[in-house]
């Protein structure tokens, strides 16, 4: 038996009289159970919370008020104890004839009478049924502890659990709102493509159609004003042809919007100073917005150039700012802001700074159908005769040839917000001018000798084209050779005929008249070349200087070019 043992099933005994506690515990050694004499009862209890297996008591050795730390300790014990008690009766004391003790039983609990004298075998026989009794109990206490412990472990482990699962909830959430993100951002950049795809593909249509469109007016206009200086100068004539001109010419601008939007426009640009364009627009803008509309420019100080067409950013910001107008009909308030913005970059503009126009409006805005739809060419909310859908199609169109963008904010009754985006100038601000061609320069010279009609060589692959610009120029004097082709010019040219200057359209199947003007100027650098476009993205480079006229032309823009080229005065 271990110590512990020895002390927590040990038998404390208190018999002050006589030799009742010697005997006992003389007995008990002979069952090998310790026992220990108490002398009073408040020893005892003190011992009892050291540990016990049983109290042995004398009947007579305590007075029934003096129970009180006993009856404490044994009403205190924990749930799986019930401390044996052996009471020592008197001869015929039995708990029949001893209401006393009955009383004491039904006060302690689990309480056994031995009659004295006893003999030995029924002291062995209690005391071995109470330790018994009491290692049953020390059992139950461990089985009860075990269980407490695998609760305890138990609840620490379904702690951790449900702290597992609300993590695992968590990041189920988090990881589903990345997703989602992600999901949301890749069908926005498809959505934008698709979009540019669309708006790649009518910029083509659009450009084929006004291109070919753009000939076709060339033909028309140069006839009708042959026509008009050989008919009779008659008011009736004058009037149709008149009529017949006007028409010709709004088709001509309807076309170099087309050619605007699809970014085939052959744009000059330069070195600008937006504030300074700006401003100068001021009086032109209140002019065309009317009296009901409120202007205001923030234009921030010190702003670097802007590389731009000029001409046609001025075209933009009307058109801009004739929209902000056409959304408030009752009048209102429109803000012009200049300013520059660094963008990191994104599907439409590369990293960088630019200088940017916003045109603010406080107008009906626009519902998320119309804004998306709002660029594309002839689209347009206004009644017929009052908007032809091309205003914000060849600004756009605008911004991405000069390398830059045209953003739209705007929602239904929270007004509009259009911005330009324009690149950097990389040079500082310049008047614009036209340079000469070196070749002209010095053929100016050597043309003013020519004592003859100047035979001009026309390359057009169009014979209408060909054809109506042969008639002007006969019409103006000089003698016209045409070709229809870079590789007929090169063959008249080889040829030795005397040239005194080539006009030559920029289109053309097999060789463009660029390629045609770098051939001629190896062979003869000394012959002036006026390019037509009509609508061709003209490459950089030494050739993109040569003097140009734009188709559709007049007679009297013909004559100019022709005329500043072979100097005659
Ligand atoms: N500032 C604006 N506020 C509201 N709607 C606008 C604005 N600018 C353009 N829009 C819408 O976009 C359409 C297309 O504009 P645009 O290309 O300039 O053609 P148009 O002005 O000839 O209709 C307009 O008809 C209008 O519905
Ligand atoms: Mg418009």
């Amino acid at each position: 038996m271990s110590g512990t043992d020895s002390v927590s099933l040990r038998a404390l005994v208190l018999a002050p009289n006589g030799r009742d506690a010697s005997l006992t515990v003389q007995l008990l050694k002979g069952i090998d159970v310790r026992a220990e004499i108490c002398p009073d009862l408040s020893a005892m209890a003190v011992e009892m919370r050291r540990g016990a297996g049983m109290l042995i008591i004398a009947e007579e050795a305590v007075r029934t008020e003096q129970w009180a730390p006993v009856h404490e300790f044994l009403a205190a014990q924990p749930t799986w104890s019930d401390l044996p008690i052996i009471l020592l009766t008197h001869r015929g004391g039995g708990p029949d004839r001893n209401p006393a003790a009955v009383r004491l039983g039904e006060l302690l609990g689990n309480v056994s009478f031995l009659e004295r004298p006893f003999h030995p075998v029924t002291l062995h026989s209690m005391v071995r049924a109470a330790a018994r009794g009491r290692r049953r109990q020390y059992d139950a206490r461990q089985r009860l502890e075990e269980r407490e412990r695998l609760i305890a472990e138990l609840a620490v482990e379904r702690s951790a659990l449900s702290d597992l699962t609300r993590t695992l909830e968590q990041r189920v959430a988090e990881r589903t709102a990345l997703l989602t993100r992600e999901v949301a951002a890749r069908e926005k950049a498809q959505e934008q493509l698709l979009q540019s795809q669309k708006m790649e593909s009518v910029g083509k249509l659009t450009g084929g159609i006004a291109h070919d469109f753009n000939n076709l007016l060339m033909a028309v206009m140069s006839n009708l004003e042959l026509l008009r200086k050989r008919l009779p100068d008659e008011p009736g004539i004058r009037r149709l042809i008149d009529g017949a001109m006007q028409g010709a010419q709004r088709g001509s601008s309807l076309t170099q919007r087309m050619l605007a939007f699809a970014r085939q426009q052959d744009l000059k640009t330069m070195s600008a100073d937006l504030g300074a364009l700006v401003r100068g627009m001021l009086e032109l803008l209140h002019r065309s917005l009317g009296p009901q509309i409120a202007l205001r420019l923030h234009i921030e100080p010190g702003l670097p150039p802007a590389e731009v067409d000029a001409q046609q950013v001025e075209l933009a910001v009307l058109n801009l700012a004739i929209n902000a107008r056409d959304a408030m009909p009752d009048g209102g308030a429109i803000d012009v802001v200049v300013d520059q913005a660094r963008t990191p970059g994104d599907a439409h503009l590369s990293p960088g700074n630019y200088l940017r126009i916003r045109i603010r409006d406080e107008g009906c805005g626009m519902d998320p159908a119309t804004l998306s739809r709002a660029v594309e060419p002839f689209f347009s909310t206004k009644p017929l005769g009052k908007g032809t859908g091309l205003g914000l199609s060849m600004t756009h169109g605008l911004a991405v040839q000069m390398g830059g963008h045209l953003d739209l904010s705007s929602a239904p009754g929270a007004g509009t917000v259009a911005t330009l985006w324009m690149p950097m100038a990389t040079r500082p601000p310049v008047e614009p001018a036209v340079p000469a061609a070196p070749a002209a320069t010095a053929t100016a010279t050597a043309a003013v000798g020519v004592n003859r009609t100047a035979r001009i060589l026309v390359v057009d692959d169009d014979p209408l084209i060909a054809m109506s610009t042969a008639d002007m120029l006969e019409d103006l004097g000089y003698a016209v050779i045409e070709a229809d082709s870079g590789k007929r010019a090169l063959e008249i040219i080889a040829a030795g005929q005397a040239i005194d200057l080539m006009m030559t359209d920029q289109a053309m199947p097999g060789m463009t008249g660029i390629q045609l003007a770098e051939l001629v100027r190896s062979k003869r650098p000394e012959l002036p070349v006026l390019l037509a476009t009509g609508y061709t993205d003209l490459p950089a480079g030494k050739m993109a200087n040569l003097p140009r006229l734009s188709k559709p032309y007049q007679q009297a823009q013909l004559q100019a070019e022709i005329e500043k080229l072979l100097d005659v005065r």
